[in-house]
């Protein structure tokens, strides 16, 4: 797995827009799922995770890996008509609020969803939430998931291999990319 990274650094890293980035390459959806899985371990309750990349980028297979690592109840799966499911932990830990907002049409859907009980106990992972979740915490973790394009991934969009640009933002995920490292 090859890193490129870069934390923000200077008087600024205390800010609540922080920043920390860390690229992944995911050759397989095991690949993901593991990478969901180290994010569900690291993960405290409150946490917010934004999920960008086309259909079939890899986000619901993330948040697999993402309940996994949590440890919830119930399968993840891409949820036809509901638009947000909460997992309950088995454990003692935070659950999963799983929101899927391909579907929600702005911000009045996203705020009638109510789930503001839900985001303090719980790790939410909002699907298509790029430009609309951001509103729900300043301290956020943007996951964009793609497909490598050009030549050496062969054909544009072919094969099974993705790339992963993590965002942290706030002093939250400060950590991140040491903490991915320290595999
Ligand atoms: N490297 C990879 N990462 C994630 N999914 C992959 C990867 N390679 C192949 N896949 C497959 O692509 C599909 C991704 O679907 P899904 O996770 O539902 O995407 P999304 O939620 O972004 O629409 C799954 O069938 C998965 O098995
Ligand atoms: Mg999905």
């Amino acid at each position: 797995m090859s890193r490129s990274e870069a934390a923000a650094g200077g008087p600024s890293s205390q800010a609540a827009d922080a920043v920390a980035a860390v690229a992944l390459d995911l050759p397989t959806a095991a690949a993901t799922r593991a990478l969901g899985r180290r994010l569900g371990e690291l993960a405290q309750p409150g946490d917010l995770l934004i999920l960008s990349g086309e259909l079939g980028a890899g986000k619901t297979t993330l948040v697999q890996g993402l309940g996994e690592g949590l440890g919830v109840r119930g399968r993840v799966s891409s949820p036809t008509f509901v638009i947000a499911r909460h997992h309950p932990a088995l454990g003692g830990g935070p659950g999963l609020l799983h929101v899927d907002a391909y579907r929600l049409d702005g911000l009045g859907q996203l705020d009638a969803l109510d789930l503001d009980a839900d985001l303090e106990d719980s790790v939410t992972a909002v699907e298509w939430g790029a430009g609309l979740a951001e509103r729900l915490s300043a301290e956020r973790l943007e996951v964009k998931l793609e497909r490598p394009r050009g030549a050496q991934a062969g054909r544009a969009g072919t094969g099974e291999a993705r790339r992963a640009e993590l965002r942290g933002i706030g002093r939250r995920w400060r950590d991140l990319p040491a903490q991915l490292r320290a595999r």
